[in-house]
């Protein structure tokens, strides 16, 4: 949330702050700002809105600073408004920071400030950084920030500059920071991509770490000011990784790279029919598992209960990782406990898996995002290896992750003793191909998108394990086309929802084969009987529901355990189709971030 970079090298800066922002914009894009040291002043722009418009505000300067940061918002504190843009600046405007978190004392600190007579221009809670910074200064700027952040509660990723100081001080808690190692030039920036047009040799800060980077290249420390040695690291991305390369969306493009994300999740992980992953756990130890997550991850979560429960036998509970690290949950060390992220950087689930060690769970990360801070603080993890993850809303992480989900099942059955049937392993390694013949009928949903663009509410239904996949389906597209979605348990309707159905209200079905069949068709006669226009995904030779069904999604037929993967894939369409007709900017739908590192 909210996307940081900062420079310090031999080249003018902006251009390779503006470019940087671009690659972060996935983290917020409700306001941009930089600023830059030039001839012992301090030169800093802001706008509201995109980065473009940043852009186009410093086309015609001659911008020569050689040092300097800049901020892409998303806003937690204050309107998303110019004011309220990063960087932040002290009293004399010698002081500039950008900070992506929260201040959670904020409103204390600025009152003292304000007291001793700092003026505030800004609502932000980050504002109180660059007056404590201030505060604090007596000629050193590493000095000052250590102090200023001895009184901050809450959340950092934290860069500041001085006019009279050649250097940049960076700190980070809670909140990444990656420094990138150039030839006569540094970089740091909340993620990866920001910088991989400069380099690949990266130093992942940790939290208490605080980093100058100055002609020297870079010194980390600790904030008592004692120097640590962090390992550099070769990152394996590619520039091309993270481009459109020809698709009009990044959302497309990520919907039709399922195929390969599954099979990087799946490479190296199935051999002479063994599904093998390297975990450091005590199994025989563990009778309980715990999944916590957010938003879609949360719905893998939901998926990977009913496949662990029937697949190992153990209970399964799964949380929203937000209630969880609130809810005195009762864990042991007889738990272990699944942190399901994309980013490994949502706070939330941070928060749940650092609660959930401190009871003595065992712990386990699925992750995509290597390096990332789940990632290096679970016991064990399965990476998904899906690729960068660009469009705000996710989907080759959610098929991935359920496909991790998958081996990790087969996996710990077949440590139990169990042999894997080998048409289910089958099934899985051809999971891949069946996504691929997926999504080449995808004709069929682009006509439907046209159909119902124009209305204002969905039903999604499911049952079993396409229950969570019918949430999905809803949160999809709610979150980039804006109309109102809800997904049920199929049987659920009868409870309250039905009462909405009229011919106004499509209802999206989940109705593919599997032993609940006979339960969806009553589900879909129910919804006939009352008006209702069925929208059912189906597979390709179910004659009863293809009869009942105003419109049908054909998909191949799988084992129920691979239907999630499957059948969410026309519902990932549906809602790009209908967000893309609706002429809405799927990539950046309003008030949302990719990544949430605030809670
Ligand atoms: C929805 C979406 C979000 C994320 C959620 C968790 O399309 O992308 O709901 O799934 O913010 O993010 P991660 O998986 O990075 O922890």
């Amino acid at each position: 949330m909210c996307g940081i970079i900062g420079y310090y090298g031999q080249h003018p800066a902006s251009k390779i702050l503006i470019d940087g922002l671009k690659r972060l914009e996935y983290r917020g894009y409700d306001s941009s700002g930089l600023c830059l040291v030039e001839d012992n002043k301090l030169v800093c722009y802001k706008q509201a809105g995109p980065v473009t418009y940043l852009e186009g505000a410093i086309a015609h300067q001659d911008l020569k600073g050689h040092i300097g940061i800049a901020h892409t918002r998303w806003a937690t504190h204050g309107a998303p408004n110019e004011i309220n843009a990063h960087p932040h600046f002290d009293c004399h405007h010698q002081i500039a920071i950008v900070h992506n978190g929260i201040i959670e004392n904020y409103q204390a600190l600025k009152q003292l400030l304000s007291s001793e007579g700092h003026v505030f221009t800004s609502e932000t809670d980050s504002e109180v950084l660059a007056h404590l910074i201030e505060k604090f200064y007596t000629g050193s700027l590493e000095e000052a920030v250590i102090k200023a952040l001895a009184l901050i509660e809450g959340s950092y990723g934290l860069v500041a500059l001085h006019v009279n100081e050649n250097k940049l001080v960076a700190a980070r808690r809670s909140s990444p920071l990656v420094i990138g190692i150039g030839q006569g030039e540094t970089f740091i920036a909340s993620d990866v991509p920001a910088i991989l047009n400069h380099t690949k040799d990266v130093v992942y800060l940790e939290d208490g770490d605080l980093a100058i980077i100055d002609e020297g290249g870079y010194q980390i420390k600790n904030l008592a000011g004692e120097p640590l040695d962090r390992r550099v690291e070769e990152v394996k991305l590619n520039i091309d990784q993270i481009e459109k390369k020809g698709y009009k969306h990044f959302m497309l493009k990520e919907i039709f790279e399922q195929p390969q994300s599954l099979v990087n999740v799946l490479a190296g992980r199935i051999t002479n029919n063994q599904i093998k992953l390297s975990l450091n756990w005590h199994r025989e130890a563990i009778e309980r598992i715990i999944i916590a997550a957010c938003g879609t991850s949360w719905h893998s979560a939901l998926i990977g209960k009913y496949l662990l429960e029937e697949i190992v036998g153990l209970p399964v509970e799964v949380d929203y990782a937000s209630e969880f690290r609130y809810r005195h949950p009762l864990v042991n060390n007889h738990d272990l406990f699944i942190a399901i992220s994309q980013s490994g950087e949502t706070a939330d689930t941070l928060a749940a898996l650092r609660e959930a060690k401190n009871h003595g769970a065992q712990s386990l990360g699925i992750v995509n995002v290597v390096g990332s801070t789940v990632a290096r603080e679970v016991d064990s993890g399965i990476y998904l290896h899906a690729g960068p993850e660009i469009g705000v809303a996710s989907t080759k992480a959610f098929t991935a992750q359920i496909t991790a989900l998958l081996l990790l099942a087969f996996y710990w059955r077949q440590e139990m003793g169990y042999k894997i049937d080998e048409s289910i392993l089958s099934e899985l390694r051809h999971l891949p191909a069946v996504v691929e013949k997926t999504l080449k009928a995808n004709g069929q949903v682009i006509e439907l998108a046209r159909r119902f663009m124009n209305f204002e509410h969905f039903l999604y239904l499911g049952r079993g394990l396409n229950f969570p996949v019918a949430l999905e389906g809803a949160l999809k597209l709610k979150e980039i086309s804006y109309i109102h979605a809800e997904g049920y348990p199929a049987a659920e309707i009868k409870h309250g929802p039905i009462a909405l159905i009229d011919d106004n209200m499509p209802v999206v079905v989940l109705a593919t084969k599997n032993d609940l069949s006979d339960k969806i068709l009553s589900n879909i006669q129910e919804i006939k009987a009352r008006g209702g226009q069925v929208i059912a995904i189906v597979d390709q030779d179910y004659e009863v529901v293809k009869k009942l069904a105003d419109y049908l999604i054909s998909v191949p037929p799988v084992h129920v355990w691979f239907s999630p993967v499957i059948n969410v894939i026309p519902l990932q369409l549906l809602a790009y189709y209908i967000a893309d007709a609706k002429g809405l900017d799927v990539d950046k739908p309003r008030n949302l971030a990719k990544s949430v590192t605030v809670e």
